[in-house]
């Protein structure tokens, strides 16, 4: 039975806002932030913007173009370019079914914000230990888990059309207004520092935009460009076929260059606003040390900025998280698209039937990680030295392991077997012409692989080994 070639994006804007949905999410709204938080501001936001055109736009276009050009999803397209790679369709299915069963968790998290400012309990979400307390319980994570992958997977059961692409054109440009509306506001604040001195929400834009040079070593540079490495891959949504899938329903006469170039845009807008709104909140309200956070800026001392805020504050937490529930539902939409559209190739099923499978397996498997925080709970060092539990570890293996190794393949494969000039074609197979040609061929052929091996064997440990 043949059923992928009858789904399509029905245009150009469908498609962008719908690779944009995927690329826009938590990772935007949430992990930028506190990287540029931590890795001295302006100097993260040069390097990521360096690494967007370059990198970024290097694996975005190979992913897409190989998902039109051979209209398969990712499990085929490989193998029907070239039998002997048809194992690496089959590795990059690994990916989206790793980040599914940790995505729809923060996926969880957030809901459970969000019903918390809705329900006008915004004050209790700012307490100290509120994050941990919930986290580790033991149902309520697993009830807005569930909810939160209920409604992704009605979204990819409607189909590409009916669902994705739909829900993706009412909620994108929602969320863009969003974030620039409280970006907006976010400047405006102020208010005493310890020191009784006004700080103003355009202090805290000039830290996050100004680059810190200060204590600047090449070993924190190096550092600060692995993250800002990591954060691309992942929140561009390439090298795990997610964009593959995508491509594959894009029709031919579409201008693959402006669309590409249009969603690399929305993302790193989105990013970039994201920082705007978060930041010079959080600097207003506690200063750079609040602003050293990590990971817990989103849930811990974001809600506290709320708080400080008073009445106007509930508003805004209900809306902000509002913003961060769209952001990720269309990103778990297009994880659990890849699987669906995968599996349905594998067993010839429905759409329908292949949709209520892949969630059942993804809420099992998804609860499993939400008692990693509990029932399963363990610590582990992880190469890079950090620690990890078991959403963490996850995490590890997909980011930081799986996608350089994949996209270090996809690399050699482009580069070297098939040639850049097959990609190249099918940019300019709508008759526009392919703008970045020179430096993709550059990039794909060299640049990239090099980078991609360095990064994997930095995740691997190898280069501690070799330390010690
Ligand atoms: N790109 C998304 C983000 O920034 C996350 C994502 C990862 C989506 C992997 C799909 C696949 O949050």
């Amino acid at each position: 039975m043949e059923t992928k070639k009858t789904s399509s994006f029905t245009g150009s804007l469908g498609f962008v806002l719908a690779a944009a949905g995927s690329a826009v999410g938590v990772g935007n709204i949430w992990r930028f932030p506190y990287l540029a938080a931590k890795d001295g501001g302006g100097l993260f936001l040069i390097v990521y913007l360096a690494l967007v055109v370059t990198f970024g736009f290097t694996l975005l276009v190979t992913d897409v173009a190989i998902g039109r050009k051979t209209r398969e999803n990712a499990l085929h397209a490989f193998g029907s370019i070239r039998k002997r790679w048809a194992f690496l369709g089959y590795l990059t299915f690994l990916v989206p079914a790793i980040i599914m069963t940790y995505y729809s968790v923060i996926g969880g998290w957030i809901v459970r914000y969000l019903v918390a400012y809705v329900s006008g309990k915004g004050t209790e979400a700012a307490r100290d230990g509120y994050f941990t307390a919930f986290i580790t319980s033991k149902a309520s994570p697993v009830f807005f888990m569930l909810v939160f992958l209920a409604f992704t997977a009605f979204v990819v059961y409607r189909g590409v059309e009916k669902g994705i692409e739909k829900f993706a054109r009412i909620v994108m440009p929602g969320l863009l207004l969003m974030v620039v509306g409280i970006g907006i506001f976010s400047l405006t604040l102020k208010a005493p520092g310890e020191n009784g001195q006004l700080r103003t929400g355009l202090d805290g834009f000039l830290v996050y935009v100004i680059p810190s040079l200060e204590g600047i070593t090449v070993s924190r540079f190096l550092n600060v460009l692995l993250d800002a490495m990591s954060q691309l891959f992942f929140s561009l949504s390439v090298s795990m076929g997610i964009m593959i899938t995508y491509g594959s329903y894009v029709k031919k006469d579409i201008n693959l260059n402006r669309s590409l170039s249009q969603i690399e845009i929305f993302d790193t807008l989105v990013a970039f606003l994201a920082g705007m709104m978060i930041i010079p909140a959080v600097y207003v309200f506690f200063g750079t040390e609040g602003m050293a956070s990590g990971p817990s800026l989103m849930f811990v001392s974001l809600p506290r900025v709320f708080e400080a805020m008073g009445a106007a504050g509930q508003v805004l937490g209900a809306v902000f998280f509002l913003m961060v529930v769209f952001a990720a539902l269309t990103s778990s939409v297009s994880i659990m698209e890849t699987l669906v559209a995968n599996c349905m190739d594998i067993f010839h099923a429905s759409r329908q039937r292949v949709s209520m499978a892949i969630g059942l397996i993804s809420a099992a498997a998804s609860l499993i990680i939400c008692l990693g925080y509990n029932v399963f709970y363990f610590e582990m060092k992880l190469p890079n030295g950090s620690t990890a539990q078991l959403l963490d570890l996850m995490d590890y293996i997909s980011n930081s392991f799986l996608m350089p190794f994949i996209s270090l393949l996809t690399c050699i494969f482009v580069g070297w077997i098939v040639k850049p000039d097959w990609i190249c074609q099918e940019m300019e197979a709508s008759g526009h012409s392919f703008t970045r040609k020179r430096l993709y061929t550059i990039m794909i052929r060299y640049v990239t692989p090099i980078m991609m091996a360095v990064l994997f064997l930095q995740s691997a440990g190898v280069f501690e080994l070799i330390k010690r």
